[in-house]
């Protein structure tokens, strides 16, 4: 009975940034420089669904516990819209649709190069996320989906070339990506990852 709440609290709990953002940009709480909190915001949600979205898998090889699996995609689909709305926050109030900038930018700069790469490939994983796409694109599928590992390395990437000092947080990114891959590969080698914590559902 509980179990059918679950997804409708996380569909909520995803919400709660930007519920956050906008009652902090209502109120005046992100002054002196509201669209750089909102850049920020953005992009740092858009990064920490896309690596909740990457537990999934180890979650379910530790402990078996395999519910998670049905909120992936939606998981998946709640980072996009953070990227969405981070980049409609870099392109009509960082860069007020100055096409020029924004092209110069895209063309010049590494670090808006490698996120608009990640963004990209969140947009192809978005608009292929539906059955019809599964069933159209057959194994392929599997393949065009495993660019997200790509997207978000590129994530961590785009936040570390544009810190100028303190790397300390995409740091913290890095380490938690790498630690997600490893627990992807199989343990011990050529079998599949096991673990004390394993239960079923
Ligand atoms: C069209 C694509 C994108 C553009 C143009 C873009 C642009 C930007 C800009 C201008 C900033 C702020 C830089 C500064 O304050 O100096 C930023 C920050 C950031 N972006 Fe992006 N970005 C894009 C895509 C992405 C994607 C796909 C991700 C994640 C996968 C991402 C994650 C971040 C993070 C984590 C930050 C830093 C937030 C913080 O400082 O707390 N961005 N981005």
């Amino acid at each position: 009975m509980w179990r059918r709440a679950y997804k409708p609290a996380i569909f909520l709990l995803c919400l709660l940034p930007l519920a956050q953002m906008l009652w902090q940009l209502s109120s005046g709480a992100l002054q002196p420089n509201p669209v750089e909190a909102l850049l920020h915001g953005t992009g740092d949600w858009t990064l920490r669904l896309l690596l909740v979205t990457l537990a999934v898998t180890p979650l379910k090889r530790l402990t078996g516990w395999r519910r998670p699996v049905l909120w992936r995609r939606m998981l998946g689909l709640f980072s996009f819209f953070y990227a969405v709305l981070h980049f409609l926050v870099w392109l009509a109030l960082d860069r007020e649709l100055l096409w020029s900038q924004i092209l110069e930018d895209l063309t010049k700069r590494p670090f808006v190069m490698v996120g608009f790469a990640a963004w990209l490939i969140l947009l192809a994983l978005a608009v292929t996320s539906n059955l019809w796409s599964m069933r159209r694109l057959g194994a392929n599928w599997k393949r065009l989906h495993r660019l997200v590992y790509a997207a978000a390395l590129l994530g961590v990437l785009h936040y570390w070339w544009l810190v100028k000092a303190d790397v300390r947080e995409p740091l913290i990114y890095l380490a938690v990506y790498a630690g997600l891959m490893a627990l992807r590969l199989p343990w011990p080698p050529g079998g599949t990852v096991m673990s004390p914590w394993r239960r079923s559902l």
